[in-house]
This record gives structure tokens, C-alpha cells and sequence, in this order.
């Protein structure tokens, strides 16, 4: 007799191939029978929907989200199961000693290691699972201090020996984020030795590359050149050409990918499927106030000036009669300047789509975990939108194979064992949904409204959302990374 059963439902097995109408069992958190299955205490019908794997969030930055928002409710009720957290060189390792981190991710670490954040959500746990990066903003500040200068010997001894011991304990590999402070003031010569302290755990290296701008394909060149140098896979975060005299850069971009892939390089690349992006304000005009930048620009949350969240700055400078830069340095001037978080429209639908297409893109919400204010809608709303928006409505890319880009090719990138596919054996993670309703339902004024379509989703065989609803279970871990199969050209 089997704990729970799932019956008469379209099974995605997240292999990427046409879904087969079967019944999955489940016993002690795992898949242990799928397709003709025995009786089972628990039995839930399926009839009309589709079972997938949980979805991986590629990319976010829910590194403190685990600990203050234990539900998660804004990603398990998009389907996500998992998430790869320590993204864009912002990461738990090491953020004792790093005031930036702290900040920019609400982390209030009482760990030195990554041993000691795993403990941290041990004591209480979130309702999905993580894995986690270690972060090189976060190591750099934490080495040298925010200093536009070149690591020392002793200071690079000190930081590739961090990343060689997160490693030890189960992180998947090193990010970077070259547009932020102190990640910027980093050459390549020192970012290669680094990520060579991945290889031999068999980790990858994940890159916010350089400049997004007009700069985008020299900074891929420069990701696939550090991959290649330390001789593990590149992984290139958010793929997207920012400022409109970028735009219908992304197929020239992936096309350098293909170059590397089909010269033996193992690359993947993640997307979210919204044209504004999002971060900290301070952070973009680190090197002064590009106008530029500022007329496209939201303010999602500004604890100091709240009345300020929701609305664009061109609308606040044209009510106040002043010009962009008055109002971003009223911003930036305010108490708590760091923690003013913004939009900015920049990229553009064709090259999402684009994106969308590409086989070795996967799915990374990027989004900031900050509930208050306005934030961007891609942290609750982004694989529900694929699958609504791209996948059903038009038809960027067939079902199956989004599903395998949400669930076994991020599996395998970031090296999770018995996960993403539904086969016996595997983890019980898994999303029940609606194919012909799923979509996002969180706008840009309404960002925290939770999608249609996800019906049931498990995370080791526990319910942790429900028929619009997160359920009191806790089943989450933070995972370690087990060697993984490079993906195959
Ligand atoms: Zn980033
Ligand atoms: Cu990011």
C-alpha cells in the first residue's frame, strides 16, 4: 500500500519528451512507482492536469528569503521546489564580514561558513529546497574591504581557500557580478584562479557578466574565456542586451554561445521573461547619474520615501519641476539609500523570446524577495508567465521542453541528484498544474498577486501549496551538490 497516490494524469517527466496519461506513487518523500501503479492510502486525482517536476529557480537571490519568508509562498506558488541562491556575487559565504551582502540581501548571518548557514536552515526550515553559489562580491568584500585595488598574493590565497572549503561543504560553484562594487574592480586574472577552486568538486562558474549595455558580447567573451581557462562549465546569469541601442543583440550573443558549445565548451545561460530588470539603485550609478538610465527607471521600495515606490522618476521629477538627476540624488541622499530598490525598463520582447528558444536556456526569476513597495512582479509571477504567455499564448516554445529547461537541464547544470525528473526513484518535488489556464497574474502595479493554474505542489512528497494557499509544511533543505554529468553539446 502506497502512502500517496497521484492517478490519471498527463505525466511531463521533464526529459523534454510528449507527456504519457499514468498515475505516479509516492512513499517516504520519493517517486516510487509511475504509470501503472497499486493502491494507495492517500489518492489525489489528476484527471486534466499535468504533473512536472518541481521547477528550479535558476537564479536568485533568496539567500535571506529562506530565513525570513519561510513559506516562500511567492515561488512555491509558481511551481518552484528549488532554488540556486548566492547569485550575482552576493552570497551567504563569507557575509559576516561583508556590510554590502548583508544589506543587499537582508541576511543577518550568524554562520562564518557554508556548514553554518545549512545549520541556520536547519533550525528552521523553509518550505523548498536550495542550493547554493558562493558569491564573489561577498568574498572580495569580505578579503579586501570595498577597495578599488588588486587582491594580493595572500589576500587570493585567503579567498580561492573560502571558495575551496564552500565547496567541501556542498556549494555548486562561484558567481560573479562585474557591473557591482567590489566585483567591477576585479580583471579577469584574478576571477580565474577562483573559479580554477570549483574544478576539482566539479563546480561552475556563473557570471552577471561585465556590462549588459553596449559591452554585452565582449563580457559573454569574457565569461566563456574564464570558463574555459578554468576548465569548468560557464553559466551566464539574466542573458539579456540592455538600452534600447542594444536591442536584437541576444540572438548575436547566443550565437557566440553556439560557437563555444560546438568547440567543446559546456555553457548554459538563464532568462526571465519580463523587458525590466531590477536592483539597487546605488548600485547603478556607482560611476555617476547616466539620465539615460534614469528615464526608464521605477522605484520599486525606498523605506525612507515610501510615497516614492510605484512611480517612475520622470513622473516624480516632472511633479517636483526638477530635473532626473535631482530626484535619483534625492534617492540616493535619503537615509537607507541602499535599500532603495529599482526598476528599470530596458530590454527588449524580441530578445526574450529569442532567449526563450534557445535549448540551453533555463529559467531564473531574479527577483528581489523585498515584499514591501512595489517589487518587480518576476519574483512571483515568472514560470507561471512562461508557461502562459510564451508557451501557450505564443508558442515561443513547446511545453515539454520549457519543462525540461525548469526541472532536468537546471538539475543537472547545478548539480542536483535525484531531481527533476519524474522516475522512480527521484525526489517527490513535484508541480500539478493546468496547462490551458497556468499564467502570472502579478503585474508591475500589482506584484504580489500569486498565479493561476498551479493546483498542488510537493517538495519531498510534502504539499507545501494548495488551491491558492501555502500549507504550515517545512519540508525544505539546503541542498549539497553532487558531481552532475556536464550537458551534453
Ligand atoms: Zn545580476
Ligand atoms: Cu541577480
Amino acid at each position: 500500500m502506497h502512502q500517496l497516490a497521484i492517478r490519471n494524469v498527463h505525466v511531463l517527466d521533464g526529459s523534454g519528451r510528449a507527456p504519457f496519461l499514468g498515475d505516479v506513487a509516492i512513499d517516504a518523500g520519493r517517486l516510487v512507482e509511475v504509470g501503472e501503479i497499486g493502491a494507495a492510502r492517500r489518492n489525489v486525482d489528476g484527471r486534466g492536469r499535468t504533473l512536472a517536476p518541481g521547477f528550479i529557480d535558476a537564479h536568485t537571490h533568496d539567500d535571506g528569503a529562506l530565513l525570513r519568508h519561510p513559506s516562500m509562498w511567492f515561488k512555491v506558488s509558481q511551481g518552484v521546489t528549488t532554488v540556486v541562491v548566492g547569485n550575482c556575487g552576493f552570497g551567504a559565504v563569507a557575509s559576516a564580514r561583508s556590510p554590502a551582502t548583508r544589506s543587499m540581501l537582508s541576511l543577518s548571518p550568524t554562520w562564518i561558513d557554508l556548514a553554518g548557514y545549512r545549520a541556520a536552515i536547519e533550525s528552521s526550515p523553509p518550505a523548498l529546497n536550495a542550493i547554493a553559489l558562493v558569491g564573489h562580491n561577498t568574498l572580495r568584500e569580505a578579503t579586501l574591504g570595498l577597495e578599488s585595488r588588486r587582491a594580493s598574493a595572500a589576500e587570493m590565497a585567503t579567498m580561492r581557500s573560502t571558495v575551496a572549503s564552500a565547496m567541501e561543504q556542498g556549494a555548486c560553484g562561484i558567481s560573479t557580478g562585474l557591473l557591482y562594487a567590489p566585483g567591477a574592480w576585479a580583471p579577469e586574472d584574478e576571477l580565474v584562479p577562483l573559479t580554477e577552486a570549483v574544478a576539482p568538486f566539479g563546480g561552475i562558474y556563473v557570471s552577471h557578466v561585465r556590462d549588459e549595455f553596449d559591452g554585452l558580447l565582449a563580457s559573454v567573451d569574457e565569461a566563456l574565456r574564464i570558463g574555459q581557462q578554468a576548465g569548468v562549465p560557464t553559466h551566464v546569469s539574466h542573458h539579456k542586451a540592455a538600452g534600447r541601442s542594444n536591442w536584437g543583440m541576444v540572438p548575436r550573443s547566443l550565437e557566440r554561445i553556439d560557437d563555444a558549445v560546438m568547440s567543446g565548451q559546456d555553457v548554459t545561460l538563464d532568462a526571465y521573461p519580463y523587458t525590466a530588470g531590477s536592483g539597487p539603485m546605488a548600485q547603478y550609478f556607482r560611476n555617476g547619474i547616466d539620465p539615460g538610465l534614469a528615464e526608464g527607471m521605477r522605484i520599486a521600495s525606498c523605506p525612507s520615501l515610501p510615497h516614492y515606490e510605484g512611480r517612475m522618476l520622470v513622473d516624480l521629477a516632472a511633479e517636483q519641476g526638477c530635473s532626473l538627476e535631482d530626484v535619483v540624488r534625492q534617492i540616493l541622499d535619503a537615509p537607507d539609500a541602499d535599500q532603495a530598490i529599482c526598476l528599470q525598463f530596458l530590454a527588449d520582447e524580441g530578445d526574450i523570446e529569442a532567449n526563450l528558444r534557445h535549448p540551453r536556456v533555463m529559467i531564473g526569476s531574479d527577483g528581489i524577495p523585498e515584499l514591501r513597495g512595489k517589487p518587480h512582479p518576476r519574483l512571483v509571477g515568472t514560470f507561471s508567465r512562461v508557461l502562459g504567455v510564451y508557451v501557450r499564448q505564443r508558442r515561443v516554445c513547446s511545453l515539454p521542453e520549457m519543462v525540461r529547461r525548469m526541472t532536468s537541464l537546471p538539475a543537472q547544470r547545478f548539480g542536483l541528484a535525484g531531481r527533476g525528473r519524474i522516475e522512480p526513484g527521484f525526489h517527490a518535488d513535484l508541480v500539478l498544474f493546468d496547462p490551458a489556464t497556468v499564467v502570472d497574474a502579478a503585474t508591475y502595479d500589482e506584484p504580489l498577486r500569486p498565479s493561476v493554474g498551479i493546483e498542488l505542489v510537493m517538495v519531498g512528497g510534502e504539499v507545501v501549496w494548495r488551491e491558492g494557499h501555502a500549507t504550515s509544511a517545512r519540508p525544505g533543505r539546503l541542498l549539497a551538490h553532487e558531481l552532475g554529468a556536464t550537458i551534453a553539446p
